[in-house]
C-alpha cells in the first residue's frame, strides 16, 4: 500500500514493513517500489512474494539464472516507483 501521509522516510527498515503480497515494497537498484497485488499478477509466478520487503535488485536483474527482464518489464516497474532510498516523503497522500 502506498504511505498514506504524514512523513515516511524510505529506508530498508520502512520496506521491511511492507512484506506480504497485498502490502508489498521491494528495493530494486537502490529504487523502493510498491508493488502491492502485483505478485499475484507477476507473470513469471506468484513467488516473488517472497521478495516483499527485501531487496530484490539480484532477482530482478537475472530472473534466477534465466535471462534478464525485458525493457517491458523494467516500465513496468517505474509505475510503481515510490522513490529513491533515503528520499524522505513529507505529508504525500497518494490516496485520496
Ligand atoms: C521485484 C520485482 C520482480 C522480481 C523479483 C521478478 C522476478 C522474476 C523471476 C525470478 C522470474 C523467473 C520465474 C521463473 O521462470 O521461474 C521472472 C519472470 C518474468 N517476469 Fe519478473 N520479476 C519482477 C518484476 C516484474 C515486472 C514488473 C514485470 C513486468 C510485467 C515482470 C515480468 C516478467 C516476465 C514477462 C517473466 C517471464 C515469464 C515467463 O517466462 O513466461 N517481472 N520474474
Amino acid at each position: 500500500m502506498p504511505p498514506s501521509g504524514g512523513v515516511t522516510k524510505l529506508t530498508a527498515e520502512e520496506v521491511a514493513k511492507h512484506a506480504v503480497a497485498e502490502d508489498c515494497w521491494v528495493i530494486v537498484d537502490g529504487n523502493v517500489y510498491d508493488i502491492s497485488n502485483f505478485p499475484a499478477v507477476h507473470p513469471g509466478g506468484p513467488q516473488i512474494a517472497g521478495m516483499c520487503g527485501k531487496d530484490a535488485t539480484e532477482l530482478f536483474q537475472t530472473r534466477a539464472g534465466k535471462d534478464p527482464h525485458p525493457e517491458s518489464a523494467q516500465m513496468k516497474l517505474e509505475t510503481m516507483l515510490l522513490g529513491p532510498v533515503g528520499l524522505v516523503l513529507e505529508g504525500t497522500t497518494l490516496e485520496s
